[in-house]
């Protein structure tokens, strides 16, 4: 039996080229060797989202979709959704009565969230909570790794702790010490060379069309030292020359010529970017849309899914209970 890992996103908005050439290739490439569960996290969703939450089911089939049309193969990984497996929240229940407050409180993500999100209100019980929910969906399936970028870090810290407590305090070896897989986030910012989010609006969507990718490219921020053709650039402080190294690599030696040695605008230079993203997003976008034409393929997917992620839930709650003598 291969290892076994869980991962997952909140559907919080559209996918976009960060969450591609990011965690969804890892992804793809783990699929090879473990035993994969991909899951959308609503409910984490749902803790941050709960004044509005009205666009999470939507986001959740439409993240799925990017999933599977990036490469996530449905006959190899389990694809569910948080929500239709209700043993998640007998776990989280179950930690929740001896995990430290203190622990919760000194989590830096939770920490920085309250500090840094203005726009609603974080002070709430179940926010506190999310790493203790995140715990439950990592050790419902008995995960031996779990793939995040190191932001998750410390709630796969917090996990550990919750599951070494969970054993100590019930004298059990049933729920094991997940290890973290870091998925190396390529240097991927935005189109104003901050971070790739959509909070900012800088983002390239998988689901973008070829008009508005070539919009966004072409509004990206180049050296700011070459203004005119003549002047020589720097692709290395160049956020579109980043993306060619994530891209078209194979571009790479060609475009560091025309900009060095002062061999072709920037404006050209974007445009044949732009040409490049497209070349790479169009098998992704031509599975999209096929995909689209018909979502019962993908509500049959996640049904499956559904299925193989409750009995695996399952089992792992008789465990606890059995573990508890409850
Ligand atoms: N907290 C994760 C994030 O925001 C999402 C998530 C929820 C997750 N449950 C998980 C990731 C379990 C890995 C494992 O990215
Ligand atoms: Fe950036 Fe290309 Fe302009 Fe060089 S030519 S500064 S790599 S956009």
């Amino acid at each position: 039996m291969n290892k076994r890992i869980l991962s997952g996103m909140r559907p919080t908005g559209s996918l976009h080229l960060g969450h591609l050439a990011g965690a969804l290739e890892n992804w793809i490439k783990l699929q090879k060797e473990y035993d994969c569960f991909f899951m959308v996290a609503d409910w984490h969703a749902l803790m941050g989202e709960y004044e509005a939450p009205e666009n999470i089911s939507d986001y959740a089939i439409d993240n799925v979709i990017d999933w599977l049309a990036a490469g996530i193969d449905p006959e190899k990984s389990t694809i569910f959704i948080q929500s239709q497996v209700p043993e998640h929240l007998e776990l989280h229940m179950i930690f929740s009565c001896f995990t430290p407050l203190g622990l919760l409180e000194r989590c830096p993500t939770y920490k920085e969230q309250l500090r840094e999100v203005k726009t609603r209100d974080l002070h709430t019980y179940g926010f506190l909570g999310y790493p203790v929910l995140q715990a439950a969906d990592i050790m419902l399936y008995k995960a031996d790794a779990v793939p995040v970028g190191e932001d998750q870090l410390p709630h796969l810290e917090l996990t550990r702790e919750i599951g070494r407590r969970f054993n100590l305090l019930y004298k059990t070896k049933v729920l094991p010490e997940p290890k973290a897989i870091l998925t190396k986030h390529p240097r991927l910012l935005g189109l104003d060379n901050r971070k790739m989010s959509k909070s900012y609006n800088n983002a390239i969507n998988i689901s973008d069309s070829d008009g508005v990718i070539m919009k966004k490219v072409s509004s990206m921020i180049t050296d700011p030292k070459r203004i005119k053709l003549a002047d020589q650039g720097h692709p290395d402080i160049c956020n579109v020359y980043s993306y060619y190294e994530i891209f078209a690599p194979e571009k790479k030696d060609e475009v560091r010529d025309w900009c060095e040695n002062a061999k072709l605008g920037c404006t050209e230079c974007k445009k044949r970017l732009a040409a490049a993203i497209l070349d790479y997003l169009k098998p992704v976008q031509l599975k999209r849309n096929e995909l689209l034409q018909d979502t019962s393929v993908v509500r049959k997917i996640l049904d499956n899914g559904r299925q193989k992620a409750r009995e695996a839930a399952a089992n792992t709650m008789a465990d606890v209970r059995r573990a508890m003598k409850i």
